[in-house]
């Protein structure tokens, strides 16, 4: 087949996964399609959510009998272990597809090349590396959790042209059009987390308002050691979506306990110097199912995260107004003695105007998740590296 075709399905393939309207996790997003020997798309399908067909099975039930010239083209490695459902693997063999496309390997350490193996084993042939980069994109939360166990951490901030992330007379910093994209963006991340000081200053709901309802609305999370969230913030009485509050052993029982009767779960978590210890709520996300978290500010917990070498990704929005402020102003992104990235550029680098306003992002060079994407196709092209890993992985797990 045209390799040039091979890409257009497997983007196909991305927007199927994109399309995931339940979230999957702990589960990846996955698409898959089935494609006759001249690229015509038999059956397509995505992996729903956890407990669900896999996309692959999901495609073979949906394709029916097969003459085994079929080629499989799946935007993440198919599993080889029992989880809720049975190995898809098993289900590829038995069906007698002979070609499989898959988009990038499953970090998962079950499967880490193994189902690859096992498939190459069988006799299937199959192409690995398709579109890497934004099949790697499309679960970054759980590819972090699993290179790095740790959820993806994206961080939002607005600011004026000074650099200011408040000012006077605006509620709003950015126009409307930048607000869409805001939206856009919460409605793909699990959770969007904020410090307490932005829930008493602004009082916001984030929920996704502006943007496609077929996603889940992401879950709130509110760093706010002592519980000092009032139970009639909108960030609580919203019910979209949960409400999550990072509290610490000091928090006051009674203030946890009209939280909760206003519908907030309360996250109990370690502090250190008196703010919610990081290392401890990264385990609490996980334990949520959270696995990919947009920090929207303020500059207190961006600062916090920056500084624990956290962030993967930075969307800035700039507004081309002046704060009026200067003395004692918080600044868009405090770093005192930041990590060794602040003199690099940001990778993959968008530099777009929106509405008036100017969006620049990028991931963090050093990132863990950065770090993975770009080491990703070396690994990828090699034909012997994967089965070597597979290998290893078995031999540590025999008896
Ligand atoms: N332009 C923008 O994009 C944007 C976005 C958000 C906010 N803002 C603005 O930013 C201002 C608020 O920002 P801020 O810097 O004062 O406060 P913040 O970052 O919203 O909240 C800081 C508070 O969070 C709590 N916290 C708990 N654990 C923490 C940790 N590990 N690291 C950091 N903080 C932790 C602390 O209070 P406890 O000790 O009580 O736990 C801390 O004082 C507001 O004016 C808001 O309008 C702007
Ligand atoms: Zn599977």
């Amino acid at each position: 087949m045209d390799p040039r075709l091979i890409n257009q399905l497997m983007r196909h393939a991305i927007r199927l996964a994109q399309k995931t309207p339940l979230s999957p996790s702990p589960n990846p997003r996955v698409g898959a399609l089935l494609v006759s020997p001249v690229g015509e798309i038999i059956a397509s399908g995505y992996h729903r959510t956890a407990g669900c067909d896999h996309a692959e099975i999901v495609v073979l039930k949906s394709a029916g009998k097969l003459s085994g010239d079929e080629t499989l083209v799946v935007t993440l490695e198919p599993c080889c272990h029992h989880g809720k459902t049975p190995p898809c693997i098993d289900a590829i063999i038995r069906s007698g597809v002979r070609k499989v496309v898959v988009g990038c390997i499953d970090p998962n350490p079950a499967v880490q090349g193994r189902g690859i193996l096992e498939l190459r084993r069988a006799g299937v042939n199959v192409t690995l590396g398709i579109e890497e980069a934004r099949c790697i994109e499309l679960n970054a939360g759980f590819i972090t959790r699993h290179v790095a166990n740790r959820p993806f951490f994206s961080l939002k901030e607005a600011a004026t042209l000074d650099g200011r992330v408040f000012a006077h007379g605006l509620r709003k910093i950015t126009d409307v059009h930048a607000d869409r994209l805001v939206h856009r963006w919460r409605r793909e991340h699990d959770a969007v987390l904020v410090g307490i000081a932005t829930v008493l200053a602004d009082n916001p709901q984030l929920t996704v308002r502006f943007a496609s309802r077929n996603r889940p609305q992401p879950a709130r999370v509110i760093l706010d050691s002592a519980a000092r969230t009032p139970p009639s913030a909108r960030v609580v009485t919203a019910h979209e979506s949960r409400c999550l509050i990072a509290v610490g052993p000091r928090a006051p029982a009674r203030r946890i306990a009209s939280l909760e009767k206003a519908g907030a779960s309360v996250l109990h978590c370690r502090v250190r110097r008196g703010r919610i210890d990081l290392d401890d709520l990264l385990n609490r996300l996980l334990d949520q199912n959270l696995y990919s978290i947009m920090i929207e500010g303020g500059p207190r917990v961006t600062q916090s995260f920056l500084a624990a070498g956290l962030v993967d990704r930075i969307d800035l929005l700039f507004s081309p107004r002046l704060s009026g402020i200067c003395r004692g102003a918080k600044t868009i992104l405090p770093l005192d003695h930041g990590p060794s990235f602040v003199t690099a550029l940001l990778a993959e680098l968008s530099l777009k105007t929106v509405g008036v306003d100017i969006w620049i992002g990028g991931y963090i060079p050093d990132s863990k998740f950065y770090r993975y994407l770009i080491d990703a196709p070396r690994q990828s092209a090699s034909p012997q590296y994967r089965p070597q890993v597979a290998d290893k992985i078995r031999e540590t797990a025999s008896p």
